[in-house]
């Protein structure tokens, strides 16, 4: 890119996704390379729009996100990851960053799978690149792990890999694949205390990662395998299998991180009497509180209205499975 060119901008929209399969641990987090494969599906109503433009006046990266200027560690995090971005591509000028969610603010859903997916594209656009997918998975990997996976349309797989370049996700199925849905059950507003990131950092302190490690080749087999025959039941019960087996690590590891408050326990069991009136939705949780209700399209009404009644769920967010990250010419400034 020219230093000399002003007015250099993109914006990207991009989804953010849930884990089937969950990434919990790092075997290097500069580069956040994972221990394990993992599986997710996007999610259409959890979106970050993120536009950026270099500016050849701006002495630092200027960053508003949700509408507050960036600070601490959030703001770095996302200017270190601009310098890498500039270093690799040869980008000489700082750049002015909006970024957007489309999911209320206050739901304590951070998603950085969405911010770094839509940051990676609309940075690498903007300095006028035209970055190949896989490219753009291991470029949003980079910057949160989990944002490789939004990169890709519908249901993903990412491949753990090696090194940086062998570690990006790749499609397993597209968005029209089966008509299941996540219907988010917020329960907690508060920013969690404990971040993913020092998750990950704890997994080696707990007795059954190991474990953890030795089963899911298996697991991991079968769930792709139940997802693309579209056998929901089976689906299903390793799909809470995994869920379970991520806070086991989480709260054995030193020192323990409880993710769950007693709503979400709550929504667990009352999934489970339903199912025995053959109501089936099954239920999976990320480094949080909230719980992802995944159903199928027939079924979603009553267990979206069930969901809200419950004592303690704020609100909910109803997802289908959903396109990746995407230029667009609607830009936030
Ligand atoms: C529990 O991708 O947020 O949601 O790479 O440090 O940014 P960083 O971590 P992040 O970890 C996500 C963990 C998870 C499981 C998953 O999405 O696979």
């Amino acid at each position: 890119m020219n230093s000399n060119t002003k007015f250099l901008k993109a914006t990207a929209v991009s989804p953010a996704n849930i884990a089937f399969i969950k990434y919990w641990g790092k075997r290097n987090p500069k580069i956040n390379l994972p221990y394990n494969n993992s599986i997710s599906m996007n999610l259409s109503n959890c979106i970050t729009t993120t536009t950026v433009e270099y500016l050849s006046n701006l002495k630092s990266d200027k960053i508003t996100i949700n509408g507050k200027k960036a600070e601490g560690e959030q703001a770095k995090r996302v200017s270190d990851f601009l310098g890498m971005i500039r270093k690799r591509y040869k980008v000489k000028l700082h750049a002015k960053v909006v970024s957007e969610n489309n999911f209320p603010t206050k739901a304590g859903i951070a998603s950085s799978a969405a911010g770094f997916s839509a940051l990676a594209l609309a940075a690498t656009a903007a300095a006028g690149l035209k970055l190949k997918t896989k490219e753009l998975s291991i470029l949003a990997r980079i910057g949160s792990g989990s944002a490789s996976r939004s990169v890709i349309d519908g249901f993903a797989e990412w491949r753990a890999g090696t090194n940086s370049k062998n570690s990006y996700s790749y499609k397993i199925a597209d968005v029209d694949h089966w008509d299941i849905l996540d219907i988010v059950a917020v329960v907690a507003k508060e920013k969690k205390k404990v971040g993913s990131t020092q998750g990950h950092a704890a997994v080696l302190t707990s007795p059954y990662y190991q474990a953890r490690q030795k089963e899911l080749p298996k697991r991991l087999k079968d769930l792709k395998k139940a997802l693309l025959a579209k056998d929901f039941k089976n689906f299903g019960k390793l799909l809470e299998e995994e869920a379970v087996s991520l806070h086991v690590i989480a709260t054995t590891s030193k020192p323990p991180v409880y993710y769950w408050n007693r709503v979400t326990i709550d929504i667990m069991k009352k999934l489970i009497d339903w199912r025995e009136e053959g109501v089936y939705a099954y239920f999976t949780m990320d480094a949080g509180p909230n719980v992802h209700v995944i159903c199928r399209q027939k079924d979603a009404k009553k267990v979206n209205s069930r969901l809200k009644k419950i004592d303690g769920v704020l609100f909910t967010i109803v997802n289908t499975p959903a396109v990746g990250t995407r230029l667009s010419d609607i830009h936030l400034f």
